[in-house]
């Protein structure tokens, strides 16, 4: 395992301007990746996402028999046609849950068996969720305490109707999966509509789903086919941007070509209610998903206040530590509850914004769902400890730009988890 660290020194910025292209979303990476692999025919997509966890996601559907060749600004992936051949060695899922639990779905309908591994992040997160409806389908899974390694034996699967107990867009996705193999009807519902990038990229593969508003099924067995897709700008790999040109009366930022699915786009909606002035400009729909340029620019005023809880929390989940890390420089604070699925993500996601946000000298108040961060606050600079983190590792890269001081980030290169080109695109926009 390569354990090479790297620091990065964060300089304060006068303001944000500019307009970038981000790269391809990681949730529609991995879909596309993954669905392509297991399909009849060749895909290709422009912008798939360069963060390793796609990575892991397309080597271990190569352990498993498809094609991947990597072209100019381009990859082709070939299908296996719906039948894997098990790999004679453990599937490395690297950092990336995503990977472990949808691929999971996955090979349950597969003969053989299966090993899939992670890195010691991924080791401490919670598989019974996909253990508990995988095993309901008659597949059987040996999990170590609850995580990872596990240990999957493939079978053909009976059908489910499945409520998720925790608003879990992975779990829904290895459900669907399993369910695309399976004779019957297999129905995924969830309290909290997650993002639909699942229900969105099988229908383009050629799959037949019904939807409801907060369910939906599949009836199997069916078969993909390969499509040929640009993979729309990643909107959380965005929202680090969007939240620093927020901060900075007198910034605009345009970006480009940027994943607008409904169901990923509340932070503009936070970010417009905190102030900020936000367009959207040439809203177009690729393969189902909203793709479109977004424009933003910070009140003159500053940033006011927000309280995020309920439904707005599970569908900020990745967005919500780069709100709670630019909260002291609102004037009303920001107040997060009903997300205690942060304390299970890459890091503990509560603890380590608390932490970090005390070491820059700002007040905090830790509960076990969420946090309350004051505003009207005055940050330092100061040593940040990333914690394997990536998106820890850039919320503190953006807090830094309005603290006094420079501010250094220990574990930066985590940022390559979903985003190698955050600091360079950041030093692009920021004007010191
Ligand atoms: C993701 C779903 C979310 C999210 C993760 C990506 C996906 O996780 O936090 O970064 O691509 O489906 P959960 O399904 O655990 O909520």
């Amino acid at each position: 395992m390569d354990t090479t660290t790297e620091e990065r020194l964060i300089r304060p910025a006068r303001n944000i301007y500019g307009s970038l292209r981000l790269p391809g979303d990681k949730s529609i990476s991995h879909r596309y990746g993954m669905l392509a692999a297991f399909a009849e025919g060749t895909s290709r997509f422009a912008n798939f996402s360069t963060g390793a966890d796609c990575a892991s996601t397309l080597a271990c559907m190569e352990a498993l028999g498809a094609q991947v060749k990597a072209g100019e600004g381009t990859i082709e992936v070939t299908g296996v046609a719906g039948r894997v051949t098990p790999a004679g060695h453990p599937l490395d899922c690297g950092n990336s849950g995503s990977t472990m639990r949808m691929i999971s779905g996955l090979l349950a309908a597969q003969e053989g068996t299966f090993t899939l591994v992670g890195d010691a992040s991924l080791s401490r997160r919670p598989m019974e969720r996909i253990r508990k409806p995988l095993e309901a389908m008659g597949a059987k899974l040996t999990l170590t305490e609850g995580h990872a390694p596990l240990a999957i034996e493939g079978c053909s699967l009976l059908p489910i109707d499945y409520t998720t107990p925790v608003p879990s867009a992975q779990v829904k996705t290895c459900v669907l999966l399993a369910g695309l193999q399976t004779a019957g009807t297999t129905t995924v519902r969830e309290a909290v509509r997650t993002r639909d990038h699942s229900e969105l990229a099988l229908r383009a593969f050629g799959a037949n789903l019904t939807r409801d508003l907060n369910s939906v099924s599949i009836a199997g067995p069916q078969k993909l086919h390969a499509i040929d897709a640009v993979v729309p700008g990643d909107i959380s790999s965005a929202a680090f941007f969007l939240c620093a040109a927020a901060l900075f009366p007198g910034s605009t930022l345009l970006l480009d070509s940027l994943g607008l699915n409904p169901t990923r786009a509340t932070l503009l909606d936070v970010l417009t209610t905190l102030g900020a002035r936000i367009s959207v400009l040439h809203l177009e729909e690729k393969n189902a998903e909203l793709v479109g340029s977004v424009q933003i620019s910070a009140p003159a005023e500053g940033l006011g206040s927000a309280k995020i809880s309920g439904t707005l929390a599970a569908q900020l989940i990745d967005e919500l530590p780069v709100l709670a890390a630019i909260a002291p420089y609102t004037s009303g604070g920001i107040r997060i509850r009903d997300a205690k699925e942060l304390r299970v993500k890459e890091s503990d996601r509560i603890a380590l914004v608390a932490r970090n946000l005390r070491a820059m000298g700002a007040e905090v108040m830790e509960f076990e769902d969420g946090l309350d961060v004051p505003g009207g606050q005055t940050l330092h600079g100061a040593t940040i400890d990333a914690g394997g983190d990536h998106r820890i590792a850039m919320a503190f890269s953006i807090a830094a730009l309005r603290a006094e001081g420079e501010t250094l980030i220990l574990g930066a290169e985590s940022a390559a988890i979903s985003f190698p080109e955050f600091f360079d695109l950041l030093d692009l926009v920021a004007e010191r």
